[in-house]
């Protein structure tokens, strides 16, 4: 678990946005110090700026594009040539992409695999070690409601959540008797640029969504009771229960309704 907030630091990956700049805010507010990490420098410089001045923490950022095959040892060996050491580390950073089959661009689906699987997996198991040695720490990596199903129209990106939440679980198993807490954060639709990124603008003003700043509040309550995974917002964590009361094959063929592109169109077109 974590020893404390205060004077401590935490490495938060897609901090330029969304749920993981709402991290940043409410460490920083617990007194922790940040190392910010995305590849958007401007909007990591401005939000260490106003960490440092409303809060009065630390901070460090490091702009760089976590699908380059070297960023994580690059990222840690910053960190470690700054003497920092690492008690929370928030693997954030990922994307997705809705769309049919023949509208799919592979090499984004394998920068998306890169992204949100494979840093995830590196930073997890390069940062995890120090902390086991130490006794305490945590790592909070950024799944989904998604991770409890597949879903159609979203393939890549709801399995990529699968593999987060059963890969986090299965470390707060091996981790929780010596002093570590790893925990699957599942959010619901919440309000960022998610949307936007993944192909469907507007989409997000007709879902039931949270803020991010509830998601984070709801993170941080979980990681203190030292839970495997939390799902944020009742509604989405009856949503996930949904699956082990059908069969797979009404699981996955409810999800057509859900993320069916063609009525996408229609939908920006009644905005
Ligand atoms: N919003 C939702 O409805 C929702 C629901 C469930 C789970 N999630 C998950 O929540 C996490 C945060 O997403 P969000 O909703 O906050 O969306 P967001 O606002 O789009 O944030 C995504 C963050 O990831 C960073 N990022 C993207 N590609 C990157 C790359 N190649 N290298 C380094 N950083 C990269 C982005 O920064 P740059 O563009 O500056 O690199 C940004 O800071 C993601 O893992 C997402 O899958 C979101």
């Amino acid at each position: 678990m974590l020893e404390a907030y205060t004077e401590r630091w935490a490495l938060v990956t897609g901090a330029s946005s969304g749920i993981g700049a709402e991290f940043a805010r409410v460490l920083a507010g617990n007194g922790m110090h940040l190392v910010l990490t995305a590849r958007r420098e401007s909007l990591l410089e401005e939000l260490a700026d106003e960490l440092r001045t409303q809060h009065m923490v630390q901070t460090e950022i490091v702009p760089m594009d976590l699908c380059e095959p070297a960023a994580v040892p690059e990222l840690l060996g910053r960190i470690a040539d700054r003497n920092i050491e690492l008690e929370l580390l928030v693997n954030n950073a990922g994307f997705g992409f809705v769309g049919e089959i023949e509208g799919t661009d592979v090499d984004s689906m394998l920068k998306m695999v890169s992204l949100n699987v494979s840093a995830l997996t590196e930073l997890t198991y390069r940062v995890l070690p120090d902390m086991l040695a130490r006794e305490h720490g945590a790592i909070i990596n950024v799944a989904s409601v998604v991770s409890f199903q597949p879903v159609a129209y979203m393939p890549v990106y709801a399995a990529t959540k699968a593999f987060v939440l059963h890969f986090s679980e299965a470390l707060w198993a091996e981790a929780r008797d010596r002093g570590v807490t790893v925990m699957g954060l599942c959010p619901g639709t919440t309000e960022t640029e998610f949307f936007d990124v993944a192909g469907v603008p507007g989409w997000l003003k007709k879902q039931r969504s949270q803020t991010a700043r509830q998601v984070v509040k709801e993170a941080i309550d979980a990681l203190e009771k030292r839970r495997p995974y939390v799902v944020t917002g009742l509604w989405n964590y009856l949503r996930s229960l949904g699956p082990r009361l059908a069969t797979r094959k009404t699981v996955v063929t409810q999800t057509m309704k859900f993320f069916r592109t063609r009525s996408f169109s229609a939908t920006e077109d009644e905005d």
